[in-house]
């Protein structure tokens, strides 16, 4: 009866772990085959993400009213607008992240790419380590909405133009 059990439970934690390991392929694949500039590991880029990041932003970015911003289709847009790369990694979500300073220009090097490459500028130069350790030291708080709305124009702006 016990053997049976213990059986039964191997099982479970078998088909458990494969499940993890299909989900974490499937990641892989949806990474593409080149990793993109500055992300070492997309791998570790995506665990980083589902962990730490996709709680309020959704596994896909898309955000919702009652969590945060869409990041789909708009995060690499802040690029191309003076200041919009220092807001990025200075929004309370991104500098308060329990992620170390070379996690987190991996994930959002990775998150970028992932969710708005066709927005990146053709000469995007990859977040590193060290601008993100500086960047996260002057974190924003309530005034994040109201940069983050000018600096939204600001890109409409320069598209209208
Ligand atoms: C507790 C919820 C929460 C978590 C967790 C969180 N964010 Fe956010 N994020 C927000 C909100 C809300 C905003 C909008 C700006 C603001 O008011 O803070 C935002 C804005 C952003 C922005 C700026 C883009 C824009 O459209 O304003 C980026 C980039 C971003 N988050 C990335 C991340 C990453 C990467 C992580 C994980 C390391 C993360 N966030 C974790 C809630 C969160």
């Amino acid at each position: 009866m016990a053997g049976a059990l213990l059986t039964v439970t191997a099982l479970a934690s078998v088909v458990l772990a494969s499940m993890v390991l299909a989900a974490a392929n499937e990641s892989a694949d949806e990474a593409g085959e080149a990793a993109p500039a500055g992300v070492a590991n997309p791998q570790r880029a995506w665990q980083h993400w589902t962990l730490n990041c996709q709680g309020c932003h959704r596994p896909d970015g898309t955000g919702s009213d009652q969590t945060a911003p869409s990041l789909a289709g708009t995060v690499a847009r802040f690029l191309s607008v003076p200041g919009g790369r220092e807001y990025l990694s200075r929004v309370p979500g991104v500098a308060a992240s329990a992620l170390s300073d070379a996690d987190l220009a991996e994930v959002m090097n990775w998150m970028l790419w992932r969710f708005d490459r066709q927005h990146l500028p053709a000469d995007f130069q990859p977040y590193t380590a060290a601008e993100i350790g500086q960047l996260r030291t002057r974190p924003l708080r309530l005034e994040a909405s109201q940069i983050r709305a000018d600096l939204l124009k600001k890109a409409d702006e320069a598209i209208a133009r």
